[in-house]
């Protein structure tokens, strides 16, 4: 059984104090639960707020990004040791504004998912088609490079934490969800890309999570999709009544 992620990306929302107002009320609301996972990521200055606010450590803090290299002259990069030492244990790679806002590409998102696993993070890797991709029918040829290029030349025993998230980009921060049905779809042709490409053991193990305009209204018909495992919530994780009913709905 893959065990459900619920996971906020707040981009570039929330100072240190806010974050730890945000903990506050969240956690108050959020019951601890073996059942599922949750995890925030905050931009890299209120990482450490995010951590210190967690003292029970029921919140899996991750990065939005990092750099592959291990240091040295990249003016505004972070490296995955300055995330371990804060204490970050996961880190979101390829998101689609990094592709296509910063110019990231395959290559590059491969060296970062080989240097998270490294640094034993566990990498949150974004896969996702444009709208004019998918209204030429191009989606599955769109992940099948995005995944196969992402993941390339990692074994199959360093993928045991790999979490993919299927981001459609026309649904992000648009309002305009993927119906569950097109989730699903997605998500299923993921994993027989990693039945593909590995083995049936990890495609069945690794968890996919949807990203792209989730809410406490759309939540549930998601998880109801039998290969949607979780969520990668932008806008609506940023207001703790808003994230807290999208970790306990129905
Ligand atoms: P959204 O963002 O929920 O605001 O659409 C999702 C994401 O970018 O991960």
């Amino acid at each position: 059984m893959r065990k459900p992620l619920y996971a906020a990306n707040w981009k570039m929302n929330k100072t240190g104090a806010e974050t730890r107002m945000f903990f506050e009320k969240f956690l108050s609301q959020v019951q601890p639960s073996s059942d599922a996972d949750i995890m925030i990521a905050p931009p890299f200055t209120s990482i450490i707020d995010a951590i210190d606010s967690d003292e029970s450590e029921r919140i899996i803090i991750a990065a939005q990004n990092m750099h592959f290299e291990a240091a040295g002259a990249f003016t505004g990069e972070i490296s995955a040791r300055m995330l371990n030492e804060l204490g970050c244990s996961a880190v979101i790679l390829g998101h689609s504004e990094r592709r296509h806002v910063f110019g990231e590409n395959d290559v590059m998102i491969n060296k970062k998912i080989v240097t998270a696993i490294d640094a034993g993070l566990m990498p949150l890797f974004c896969v996702g088609e444009k709208l004019g991709q998918r209204e030429l029918g191009k989606t599955q040829e769109i992940l099948e490079t995005q995944v196969s290029e992402g993941l390339k030349g990692i074994p199959e025993k360093d993928l045991a934490e790999l979490v993919i998230a299927y981001e459609p980009v026309w649904a992000i921060g648009t309002g305009r969800t993927a119906t569950p049905d097109q989730a699903q779809e997605a998500h299923l042709y993921i994993r027989s890309l990693l039945s593909t490409l590995y083995s049936n053991d990890l495609s069945n193990a690794t968890r996919i999570l949807y990203g792209g305009s989730v809410k406490p209204s759309n939540i549930s018909e998601l998880m109801d999709q039998p290969d949607v495992d979780g969520v990668l919530v932008g806008g609506a994780s940023l207001e703790p009544d808003s994230f807290a009913a999208i970790v306990i709905h129905d």
